[in-house]
């Protein structure tokens, strides 16, 4: 893929922030990001790195009205060695042409598109921190651009990646986070678009996410849409409970988010030896576990959350403190041990990080 670069002038040039501490998530945005076009007949085509700046679409443009979309999260980290470095980043691409099928997009050249991301990684490496616990988070998204209003699918698409220096995503750090369980609203159905990241998932979560933030809760736990029993996911990542010892995540059923950091702490738990079970999870299970000790841990795993220890639960109006309310030793190791990978300070025996 050739890339034509048009880089920012000295006076469009910005500063990185001297510091991200107090900085909101995914607030600022580097000088750079990538673009290239799809049209039919034409396939990808007009691949550029060019100054960050507004998009020109026009008031009909299809993703507009019928939210045909897609997007990632991934982040490039200033590693041990000085080097700058991915994590796992093919599996952000192959889950981007996973939801391309489901959204009717066109799919992309994993190997092409991740050049393009090295390329522009590099010319504004001068964005990634290097204070603790900081990366830089990437958003590729694909949006539906033809100008129509008829429902079908578009024939003309646009591809960017954007870049954005960030610390935690939550205001709490790695200290617990509290959640409600949502009974009152749904995320996904089955046969439904639960497994895409695409931008319909996270707007239909925002009401029960702003009652849950109104009551003090951060975040939201969903159920399955059918019986309303069997844990899915939280509104940002994915969710893990530790229930006689044993990691236990909600399988995959097509309604849930396949994340790659779940699937990472699948893996790193299984490579120590621990008991990992993928399977249905009942809020119930849970919540008996939480009273009779046998549940000593839950925490969230996702790219932008990372490992997020939750310290209560809350269900039908009542509150299940989870343990003493602490971060778990569980989440600790595996809060560790990934960032740990991720930051070139531990050996990555799966070959995870991929240099820029
Ligand atoms: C991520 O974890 O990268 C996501 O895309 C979740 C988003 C709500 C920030």
């Amino acid at each position: 893929m050739e890339i034509r670069l048009k880089k920012v002038t000295l006076e469009q040039t910005k500063t990185p922030p001297e510091t991200l501490s107090g900085v909101v998530f995914g607030t600022v945005f580097s000088d750079h990001m990538f673009s290239m076009e799809w049209g039919e007949g034409k396939g990808w085509h007009s691949a550029q790195i060019k100054p960050y700046g507004a998009l020109r679409l026009e008031p009909s443009s299809m993703v507009l009205h019928y939210a045909q979309m897609s997007f990632e999260g991934l982040k490039a980290y200033k590693i041990e060695s000085g080097k700058h470095a991915l994590f796992r980043p093919r599996e952000n691409f192959e889950r981007m042409n996973r939801t391309a099928q489901r959204m009717c997009l066109p799919e992309l050249d994993t190997e092409e598109v991740l050049d393009a991301l090295k390329q522009l990684l590099r010319l504004d490496s001068r964005w990634i921190p290097d204070e603790d616990g900081t990366s830089l988070y990437i958003r590729p998204v694909i949006l539906a651009t033809e100008e129509a209003i008829g429902l079908k699918v578009s024939s003309k698409y646009l591809f960017f990646i954007i870049l954005s220096p960030v610390g935690p995503y939550y205001s709490q750090g790695f200290n617990p986070v509290n959640i409600m369980v949502s009974e009152k609203y749904i995320r996904a159905v089955p046969g439904g678009i639960g497994f895409a990241k695409t931008g319909g998932n996270y707007a239909a979560s925002n009401l029960a996410e702003k009652e849950a933030k109104e009551l003090g809760y951060s975040q939201v736990l969903w159920l399955d849409a059918l019986e309303r029993r069997y844990i899915e996911e939280v509104g940002s990542m994915n969710i893990f409970f530790v229930i006689n010892d044993c990691v236990v995540t909600p399988m995959l059923t097509g309604s849930i988010l396949p994340g790659i950091t779940r699937k990472s702490v699948i893996e790193l738990g299984k490579h120590w030896g621990l008991n990992v079970e993928e399977r249905r999870v009942t809020i119930d299970e849970v919540l008996k576990g939480l009273e009779n000790g046998s549940v000593t841990e839950v925490f969230g795993a996702g790219t932008a959350a990372v490992i997020s220890p939750v310290g209560m639960l809350a269900y039908k109006g009542q509150d299940f403190q989870v343990g003493k309310g602490e971060t778990g030793p569980v989440a600790i190791r595996f809060y560790k041990h990934l960032t740990g990978i991720q930051y070139g300070k531990k050996s990555d025996p799966f070959g995870w990080l991929e240099l820029i």
